[in-house]
């Protein structure tokens, strides 16, 4: 007898809402696994503001070892009300990115038929694009600091790390990703050429040499300003756009907007060779924990990257068209509160689906 293959997922919970939303995608995972036969051995960690409010500990060492030997790791939300901005975010979530090496983040805009864009005229067709966002350097290496500080004649400096090493592997996961997508083999780079003439002159060298061994891809480039302006007007013109970590950052909160908002817009953070980590763009919502309320399609849709990423691709088909039939015919709209169904509910329903489908 064939042995079921069985994936050890960390599951992090963390902060405000994301306990709400990931436990509905572990209910999607566990339907998705029984229709497709393979196990799921979940390990829960308390990471996250309450425990850090309670113990003073953010990522012990002993658990970030026990991360390693996870096949994938799924992530709620990090950030909490009562804990001062950048020590959960740096210590926590950069950490994990970090140490894990997950240099890459992607995150997909895809409009899906049934949810509303605030794009006037602009159908699920113009709206499909994926940006791949350097995950490991870059703003977010945290290279600077203070002089006199405190003092009127106070610097704060924080530099843009690029290396040769981290801006090609990067490119080279964007062109690869392109050529699998398989959509209109085009690539473009998001950058400031015309300002940042150090880093981005790194970047653009290194993308038109990478380029050489992809033929097949169109190359294109814009100024990260520009881009913002065509997501807005012509977001038909991007199948993949590959950047920075901060630009990244920037313009895929402004790609989850355009694709109905955070209910909806996920994301995976990877080491192709290494743990990958999945987890909805957008935040702890404060404001709505604990009121099943908020929309947990993003960490469904986080999930499923994770299946697509385990090689689970009959498991990710399950769960996409699941979410698509969910949001054609039962959900108004993506907002927290707004959705006509609470949190728990739009899970049951995704599960239900995953569990029937064909
Ligand atoms: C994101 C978030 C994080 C980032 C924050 C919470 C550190 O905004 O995942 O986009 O800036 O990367
Ligand atoms: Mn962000």
């Amino acid at each position: 007898m064939e042995t079921k293959k069985t994936y050890r997922i960390a599951v992090i919970p963390g902060d405000g809402t994301g306990p709400e939303v990931v436990r509905e995608a572990m209910k999607v995972l566990e339907a998705a696994a029984a229709r497709e036969g393979f196990g799921v051995e979940p390990e829960h960690y308390d990471l996250g503001g309450d425990r850090y409010l309670k113990t003073g500990e953010i990522l012990p060492d002993s658990v970030l070892e026990e991360l390693k030997g996870a096949d994938s790791i799924l992530l709620g939300a990090i950030g909490h009300p009562d804990v001062k901005p950048g020590i959960l975010e740096k210590g926590l979530l950069l950490q994990l990115r970090f140490s894990l090496d997950q240099y890459v983040n992607l995150r997909p805009v895809v409009l899906y038929p049934g949810v509303e864009t605030p794009l006037k005229d602009k159908k699920p067709e113009d709206i499909d694009f994926v940006v791949v966002r350097e995950n490991s350097e870059g703003l977010y290496a945290g290279a600077g600091g203070f002089l006199r500080k405190g003092t009127p004649h106070e610097v704060a400096v924080q530099e843009s790390i690029n290396t040769r090493h981290g801006v090609e592997r990067c490119l080279r996961y964007a062109f690869e990703y392109c050529r699998k997508r398989d959509r209109e083999r085009k690539l473009t780079l998001c950058g400031k050429t015309n300002v940042l003439t150090f880093a981005f002159d790194l970047w653009e060298r290194a993308f038109y040499e990478v380029a050489e061994d992809y033929p097949d891809i169109r190359t294109d480039y814009a100024h990260v300003d520009a881009i913002c302006m065509w997501m807005v007007k012509n977001p038909e013109w991007f199948d993949v756009i590959v950047t920075d970590n901060m630009f990244g950052d920037v313009i895929t909160d402004l790609g989850a907007m355009i694709q109905g908002g955070m209910g909806i817009a996920a994301g995976g953070n990877l080491n192709p060779q290494g743990v990958s980590m999945f987890e909805p763009i957008g935040g702890s919502a404060p404001k709505y924990t604990g009121k099943n309320l908020i929309n947990p399609l993003a960490a469904i849709a986080s999930m499923q990257m994770m299946l697509e990423h385990l090689g689970e691709e009959a498991a990710a088909g399950r769960v996409e068209r699941a979410i698509r039939a969910v949001v054609r015919d039962r959900i108004k709209d993506m907002g927290a509160g707004r959705m006509g169904h609470t949190t728990s509910e739009v899970g049951d329903m995704v599960a239900d689906l995953v569990g029937k489908d064909g």
